[in-house]
């Protein structure tokens, strides 16, 4: 049997060319090795407010991503969190095994909290949310970023509390795979990875950003003050830029020398953008040819909620058993000593 992969983005939007040479690219790569199941998780977005119709609408451009990245729903179950009921029924069974000291100690939870006038409870049950989006498929590998590595931890320390109370209940998730993607910064900040969140029109390409955009948020990024490209002496900025060009278009090290030693920078960020937009334009158009068929998108995401329920089941079964709780297991599909591999 294939190991079993699972990963979530949030739908807030704003999908970049970090998280597509980070994350999207790699999941595409991996997709047919493993059982691998894509979750957009909006419960976790509604952990903040979201204006409905724009929540609506980001959970299906993040589908339309997906698939225009090259994720095979065929292969793959790409889903949304909230169709699947068990996410938010195991969340509260993990819950009542988490120490609340736990959760207080997240360092993405006192960031979000510091920014809010009121906590909602949500901010703080956030990770024990993950914790479920995880163990409910007994996933095995979850590629995630170094932000995330904190919350995989959580994950493991309450798997572990629930199997030790409970007996074997959950396989033990892996921080990650093997081979991590590139890791791409702010253009505006190098010092910091590309985020979605971050404020600023110069921090990020969006993934579906016109050519006249992209070229004006390259030409604006961060260098260093030499007056071209020196690759033993230069900064976080130039090197991102190299990077992004290289993770695009598959360069060596040394054809990265050749090309670009001692190129001015504006002519580097010409190239850094040209070579993008060659890469965003059949994505692009991808993207449009997707979205465009009426109920294709909706069809993808119920086909992989259909089989992410599936799997979902056996586990909530085996929960439930496990802590006493009553259980007829109408819909359970698998024998419960089994469902640990
Ligand atoms: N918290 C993750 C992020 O912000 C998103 C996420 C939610 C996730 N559930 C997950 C990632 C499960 C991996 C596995 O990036």
């Amino acid at each position: 049997m294939k190991a079993r992969v699972l990963s979530g983005v949030q739908p807030s939007g704003n999908l970049h060319i970090g998280n597509y040479l980070g994350a999207l690219s790699n999941w595409v790569r991996i997709q047919h090795d493993y059982e691998s199941l894509f979750c957009i998780v909006d419960l976790h977005a509604v952990t903040v407010y979201q204006k409905p119709d724009e929540l609506r609408a980001q959970i299906l451009e993040t589908a339309g991503i997906f698939l225009a990245s090259g994720i095979d729903p065929k292969a793959s179950a790409i889903f949304v969190q909230s169709s699947v009921p068990g996410h938010a029924e195991l969340a509260w069974m993990l819950t009542c095994v988490t120490p609340l000291g736990w959760l207080e100690r997240m360092t993405q939870f006192k960031t979000k909290a510091a920014a809010q006038q009121t906590i909602g409870d949500g901010l703080l049950q956030y990770p024990v949310l993950m914790s479920a989006d995880i163990l409910l498929y007994q996933a095995a590998i979850v590629p995630v970023g170094d932000d995330q590595s904190q919350h995989l931890e959580l994950t493991r320390d309450i798997a572990q509390r629930f199997n030790s109370l409970y007996g074997e209940t959950f396989v033990m998730p892996s921080t990650n795979l093997p081979s991590v993607g590139a890791r791409v910064m702010g253009l505006d900040d190098p010092a910091v990875k590309m985020s979605k969140s971050a404020p600023g029109s110069s921090h990020a390409v969006g993934l579906l950003d016109s050519p006249d955009r992209i070229r004006k948020v390259i030409s604006r990024a961060t260098t260093d003050s030499n007056p071209a490209v020196d690759f033993e002496t230069m900064g976080p900025g130039v090197k991102n830029l190299l990077g992004i060009f290289q993770a695009f278009g598959g360069h060596t090290a040394d054809q990265m020398h050749a090309q670009f030693s001692g190129m001015r920078y504006g002519d580097l960020k010409k190239q850094v953008a040209e070579m993008v937009i060659t890469h965003l334009e059949p994505f692009q158009a991808r993207y449009r040819r997707i979205t465009s068929e009426p109920g294709y998108l909706e069809s993808v995401l119920k086909d992989g909620a259909d089989r992410a329920n599936a799997i979902s089941y056996g586990t909530i079964d085996l929960v439930k058993r496990r802590m006493g709780l009553y259980t007829e297991s109408p819909n359970c599909i698998q024998d419960p000593a089994k469902a640990v591999a």
